[in-house]
């Protein structure tokens, strides 16, 4: 093995590790990229910064693919609970991508600077990349190599995939239970996994939980929002997943605080505007430094660019909505939750919405999304009982957009929040039983959210309601994920549920089975 000593950084590895990299190691990497290197904000005449340990403790992870791009990520965080415990410096992380999983044919690296302001965390856009293809994706950060990734691009534009495959997931509280469902998720097959929401919870920790969240409050600072990330990082299931796939990212409420609503708090009484301000910015700049998001979605003091779409050619459109941001805040009455100019989405990104839907090529259009659209009546008989957070508190834009949606081809809604999975008929009037379906929406489970259920007390208290609720397909609240598949007849829609989250181990197995087919507002088939 010949090796190449190029710059004065690789140098620094030991003979050791060297002899143990795969042929086409770092080396040659690093003798391609020092152009890169010399570019980074690090002066020659600085010391170099101390070494570490190791730093891969999060893992690695990809996401938001576009067909010649994906987003790789890792931070560096040798004590992951101690706001990463890096020295205030900046520290150089060297990546490779490959088309193998050997990483003999490497095709594109660089190195990448990890900054203190962002948490160390590496986001690297890796462009010029082939559509529809897989890939393999690593760090390396002074003697430290970290586990290898596989993503997958979208496919080109224009091309017309005959299949795409990917899963909807969401609601992953740390102390209601362990990943069995990450797992899972690491061994399918897919092109993609949505994340909807709930990645990290902001609960103070509970000593008799199943596994209790680090801290000793809720997370406030942007060091407490790091550590909260941090812990749910730890997770080797969820890391898997993680490794497995490309994600594509939208949080929800419990990422900063419980129904948080643009610039107001859960419980205003306790938070003044200006503590919550401070708090939406820590939060905001934390999910961002944990996610594979592409720069440009990086936090601008307490906004952040989270609504975004990705084309995966003519098969599938995939608007991400953002539900918190520019939302109008909760109601508390049904006749406040009618009030016109009540808006879930802000206008300009119902706009936006619009105008992608109506104008999409695709054949499929499903929007990742985070709280319910259909209503979810929760009072069985003529009394109804809403939750104001979710659709049924923007009744008037709601109504608007459903009525758009005829315009729509194959609209397709996936859906969190609920810890349940609930398949539904979007209808322009839910309270009419003849009115026009125009959609169909999935909302998944969660992977740990409600921890072990009891299905028999659920469906006593919801099959009631069903009854009045005709546009209710299915319901079920055991823990688990969609996956959906498309194909240029149908989209199929597979409920898999794990029989435990309690203990650390568990099955998987598909519990039910739902069709749309192309053309066909609405759900055709429910087997289970
Ligand atoms: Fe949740």
């Amino acid at each position: 093995m010949v090796i190449r000593r190029p710059t004065r950084w690789s140098r620094r590895l030991p003979t050791l590790l060297i002899m143990s990299l795969p042929r086409r190691s770092f080396l040659t990497l690093a003798a391609g990229t020092a152009a890169v290197g010399s570019a980074l904000p690090i002066t020659a005449a600085a010391a170099p910064p101390p070494r570490l340990d190791d730093p891969f403790t999060l893992g690695v992870a990809s996401g938001d693919p576009l067909p010649d791009a994906v987003v790789i990520w890792t931070r560096l965080a040798p004590k992951p609970l101690e706001a990463g415990g890096m020295p205030a410096r900046t520290y150089r992380v060297e990546w490779q991508v490959a088309t193998d999983e050997n990483f003999r044919r490497v095709v594109r690296s660089g190195i990448a600077p990890a900054t203190p302001d962002q948490g160390h965390s590496v986001h690297v856009d890796v462009r010029g990349l082939e559509p529809g293809h897989t890939y393999w994706y690593r760090f390396r950060q002074g003697d430290h190599l970290s586990p290898a990734g596989r993503t997958r691009t979208a496919p080109a534009a224009k091309s017309d995939p005959a299949r795409l495959r990917w899963a909807v997931t969401s609601c992953q509280n740390w102390e209601a239970g362990y990943y069995n469902a990450h797992r899972h998720l690491a061994a399918e097959d897919l092109d993609f996994v949505a994340f909807l929401g709930d990645y990290i919870y902001e609960g103070r920790p509970n000593p008799n939980a199943l596994r209790t969240h680090e801290g000793t409050d809720e997370p406030y600072s942007l060091t407490d929002y790091r550590n909260r990330h941090a812990q749910y990082r730890t997770d080797l299931d969820l890391q898997a997943a993680h490794a497995a796939h490309p994600f594509i990212c939208t949080p929800d409420d419990h990422e900063i605080d419980n129904n948080w609503a643009d610039d107001i708090p859960q419980d205003p009484d306790q938070q003044t505007p200006e503590a919550f301000r401070a708090r939406r910015i820590a939060a905001l700049q934390a999910y961002w430094e944990h996610m594979p998001f592409r720069r440009s979605s990086r936090p601008d003091g307490p906004d952040m660019q989270i609504y975004r779409a990705f084309r995966f050619g003519r098969l599938l459109d995939v608007p991400v909505l953002d539900t918190r941001q520019y939302r109008s805040d909760q109601v508390r009455t049904l006749a406040e939750a009618e009030a016109p100019g009540r808006t879930i989405t802000g206008e300009q990104q119902e706009t936006w919405l619009l105008d992608r839907l109506t104008s999409s090529p695709a054949r499929w259009n499903v929007l990742a999304n985070q709280v319910m659209w259909a209503q979810n009546d929760r009072t069985a008989g003529p009394a109804e009982s809403f939750d104001f957070d979710n659709f049924d508190g923007y009744r008037w834009q709601r109504r608007r957009l459903l009525n758009e949606f005829r315009q729509v081809r194959n609209p397709v809604i996936m859906t969190g929040d609920r810890h349940c999975t609930w398949a539904c008929d979007l209808k322009t009037d839910f309270d009419h039983e003849g009115a026009e379906v125009v959609g169909a929406e999935f909302t998944g489970t969660s992977i740990t959210s409600g921890g072990d259920s009891d299905p028999v007390a659920f469906h006593r208290t919801y099959d009631p309601i069903m009854a009045d609720s005709p546009h209710w397909r299915y319901i079920d609240n055991q823990r688990g994920y969609l996956i959906m598949e498309a194909d240029r007849k149908q989209l199929t829609t597979k409920l898999r549920l794990v029989d435990t989250v309690t203990r650390p181990e568990s099955q998987v197995r598909t519990a039910a089975t739902f069709v749309v087919l192309d053309g066909v507002p609405g759900i055709t088939d429910v087997s289970a």
